[in-house]
């Protein structure tokens, strides 16, 4: 592995702040609350007989605006500190906390499900805010004074070269197609339906499903170790990105997987398609539970792909690439997933293209 990706714009003594320490777990913790905000503005929207309902809307943008900038504050507060060389034992582990609370939303929604299955719906907020917050004192007692060593060594790059042979076995077997089958919700409902049901006697095969979920499995665990091993030592912006959207995907894969399998196929009987995913019949706008769907979808497909490209900068950096070129593929990738993400949730809140 080419040591450029490791070498970094390091973060000098004197822009460290002790109030970077905490900004991660306290985005986390307050992560429902625009959610929260967003529902009750669409509900007066909804509800405003003749009076006008802009100021509604508006205060309802922004709120799920700030919903997806907490993320990016903790993204934005991981690469900070990933940028500090020889962090101390506070510095380190809150490295590692802004990389877990940029998952807040695949925690809010795996979370939010299993009190769903408990019978204790309304505890998860609390139980997720109680969480952030023992994490933030637990870095405040923390050592901020004696500065660690970095390890000289850096993850096994045989575990790197299996997870990413694994993501693109796994990208081209199934998220390929099944990413896809999305983009037909645009059309309608329907269509969405027909191309899935079709896409499943691949995926849902007897001798596939079973493969495809120990592959994702293999991805959660290496994926897990990679970025424990990856964290300990400084890295630059772009290896940061491709770290937290991994960390991101962990939490993504475990809750959605929890949702379509043990929540959708077990706890309710039902067969998981168009309906569960966009929360009918209320939808993923105006259901005080279903909006976490919106910025929790919307990230997990940007992020997914944003990963992917992410991967093939570091092959190619490896592989001798100009860094230009590698970092161009990664940021123009990274533009294609915001895209596609975005054209997908707009088809599940109902946008619909018509062809005549
Ligand atoms: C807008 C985004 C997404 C939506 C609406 C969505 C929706 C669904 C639905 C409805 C199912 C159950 C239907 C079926 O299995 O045929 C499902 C299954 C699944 N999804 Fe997604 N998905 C999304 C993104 C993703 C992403 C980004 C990943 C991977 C990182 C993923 C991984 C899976 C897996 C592993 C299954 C289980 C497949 C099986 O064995 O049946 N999904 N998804």
């Amino acid at each position: 592995m080419s040591t450029t990706i490791y070498n970094l714009n390091t973060q000098s003594e004197s822009t460290r702040s002790r109030a970077l320490l905490f900004v991660s777990p306290l985005a986390a913790m307050i992560y429902p609350l625009p959610l929260i905000g967003f529902h009750a503005c669409v509900t007066v929207a909804a509800n405003a007989v003749g009076s006008p309902t802009w100021l509604a809307w508006f205060a309802a943008s922004i709120l799920l605006l700030l919903a997806f900038m907490l993320p990016l504050a903790s993204i934005l507060s991981a690469m900070r500190l990933s940028a500090i060389q020889t962090p101390t034992k506070a510095e380190l582990l809150a490295r590692r906390i802004a990389f877990l609370s940029v998952a807040s939303p695949p925690l809010f929604t795996l979370v939010g499900v299993i009190f769903y299955m408990l019978g204790m719906s309304d505890l998860d907020k609390w139980v997720l805010a109680v969480f952030w917050g023992a994490l933030a004192i637990v870095i405040a007692y923390c050592d901020d004074h004696t500065q660690l060593t970095p390890p000289p060594k850096l993850a096994e790059a045989n575990l790197r070269i299996s997870h990413g042979i694994v993501a693109t076995g796994i990208l081209l077997i199934f998220l390929g197609f099944h990413l896809a089958n999305h983009f037909f919700g645009l059309i309608g409902p329907e269509a969405h339906t027909s191309v899935m049901k079709a896409l499943r006697h691949i995926y849902r095969a007897p001798f596939i499903e079973p493969v495809l979920l120990a592959g994702f499995l293999f991805l959660i665990i290496s994926g897990f170790y990679l970025a424990w091993q990856l964290t300990n030592k400084a890295t630059d912006r772009f290896r940061t990105f491709q770290v937290a959207a991994g960390v991101f995907l962990l939490f993504f894969i475990i809750s959605h997987i929890n949702a379509s399998l043990v929540f959708a196929r077990v706890y309710l009987g039902i067969d998981p398609g168009w309906g569960f995913a966009t929360g009918a019949p209320t939808g993923l706008i105006h259901d005080a539970w279903n909006i976490r769907l919106l910025p929790y979808y919307w990230l997990g497909v940007f992020l997914v792909l944003s990963h992917l490209a992410s991967g093939a900068r570091a092959v190619m950096l490896a592989h001798g690439k100009q860094k230009k070129l590698a970092d161009g593929v990664m940021i123009g990738g990274a533009a294609v997933s915001a895209l596609a993400s975005t054209l997908i949730l707009l088809g599940m809140c109902g946008l619909r293209l018509h062809f005549v």
